[in-house]
């Protein structure tokens, strides 16, 4: 179907929101509520567009996309509700980018830059929260969190870990993880899934957090996680080629295995490639001590105690494992080496087990 926003006469395909195809075609429509895996909510209107022949302004995020439809995206009214509504949340907390986290990487300071607002018109007197440091991998502050519920329907719905939720009412209304435990003593399982949705710097990972590296100053190579035999995609973050982060890849996510989601291992177990006491070459044992080998003394040692072993019991007395964490042609390499070059079918694979 072909509708236009803001002039341009744009494709959009069936099931698309006006926000979908806005994005598709480059066209910059804030969202601080929605994210593509956790859905619309409706909660923040940061997203509001005028529609002709359409009375009052409409979610874009909620709001399908329809033939021949004309969007404004950017006219004063729409505009004039924006700036309510990032006033509103820089007034309802504490918000501090010079000395914040996510600053560079927030939605929020995105739309209030995009706006113009140089600092908050409203001063509320909002008690201020204390930080959660409890987790190993995530921080909390409350005084960040807008309330979008990104990282409630994520926890809910998209990982169906069920930790967090929207607890108490009314103005006490906020996120607690169980029956509101500090995160580290909760029943979070680190998936980390709810700080990579969140818009702004309520949810961080502890590590950059530590190192003071902001999202902003690494840069990410997509990588294939080596801890099983999913695949899922990862951003690996270096800053000056040291490991900083791990994100699941958001682009093109849905045709991901991981669907843009990680586990705890993908998420916070890859610091181990700058690790010191990582293993650079093959170890041998010499005298009851393992000391390092070339790899060509260690394969030479490795072949003679196969062969001693098939010399003296028979090719069946060996037997080969292969692992989930190589690649599949390293897996046939070495099937190839059990079936062809030793002659036994005794060959296994972690995978199955
Ligand atoms: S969460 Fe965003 S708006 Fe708030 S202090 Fe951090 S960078 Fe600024
Ligand atoms: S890290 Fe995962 S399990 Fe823990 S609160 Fe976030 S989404 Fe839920
Ligand atoms: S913690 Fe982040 S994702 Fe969750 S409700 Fe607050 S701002 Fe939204
Ligand atoms: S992003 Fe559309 S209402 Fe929040």
């Amino acid at each position: 179907m072909k509708l236009t926003i803001d002039g341009r006469s744009i494709e959009a395909q069936e099931g698309q929101t006006v926000l979908d195809a806005a994005r598709a075609n480059g066209i910059y429509i804030p969202a601080l509520c929605y994210h593509p895996r956790t859905g619309k909510a409706g909660r923040c209107r940061a997203c509001v567009v005028e529609i002709e022949g359409v009375r009052g302004l409409k979610e874009s995020c909620a709001t399908p996309a329809r033939e021949g439809m004309v969007v404004h995206t950017d006219t004063p009214r729409v505009m004039e509700t924006r700036r309510t509504v990032v006033e509103l949340l820089l007034a309802d907390g504490h918000h501090n980018c010079l000395s914040c986290q996510a600053s560079g990487d927030c939605e929020l300071q995105r739309m209030a830059y995009m706006l113009g607002i140089e600092r908050p018109g409203l001063l509320f007197d909002v008690p201020p929260e204390p930080l959660d440091e409890s987790s190993e991998g995530i921080v909390r502050e409350a005084d960040k969190c807008i309330q979008c519920g990104r990282c409630v329907t994520a926890c809910q719905n998209t990982v169906v870990n069920r930790v967090l939720a929207f607890g108490y009412r009314g103005h006490h209304a906020r996120v607690i993880a169980d029956d509101d435990k500090p995160l580290g003593e909760s029943s979070c399982v680190l998936c980390g899934e709810c700080v990579q949705v969140c818009p702004v710097g309520a949810l961080t990972f502890t590590g950059p957090r530590k190192a003071r590296i902001r999202p902003s100053e690494t840069t990410a190579t997509k990588v294939t996680c080596p801890y099983c035999g999913v695949g899922c995609q990862i951003d690996f973050h270096v800053k000056d080629n040291r490991y900083v982060y791990s994100e699941a890849t958001e682009t093109a996510w849905e045709r991901q295995p991981n669907k843009g989601m990680l586990c705890v291992k993908g998420r916070f177990g890859l610091d181990f490639v700058d690790s010191p006491e990582r293993l650079r070459s093959p170890l041998v044992r010499k005298d009851g001590k393992l000391v390092e080998a070339s790899w060509d003394e260690a394969l030479d040692l490795v072949a003679s105690k196969l062969k001693t072993v098939q010399e003296a019991h028979g090719t069946d007395a060996l037997g080969f494992f292969s692992s989930a964490k190589v690649t599949n042609e390293e897996n046939y390499a070495l099937q190839r080496l059990a079936r062809v070059v030793f002659g036994t079918n005794n060959i296994d694979h972690c995978a199955r087990l």
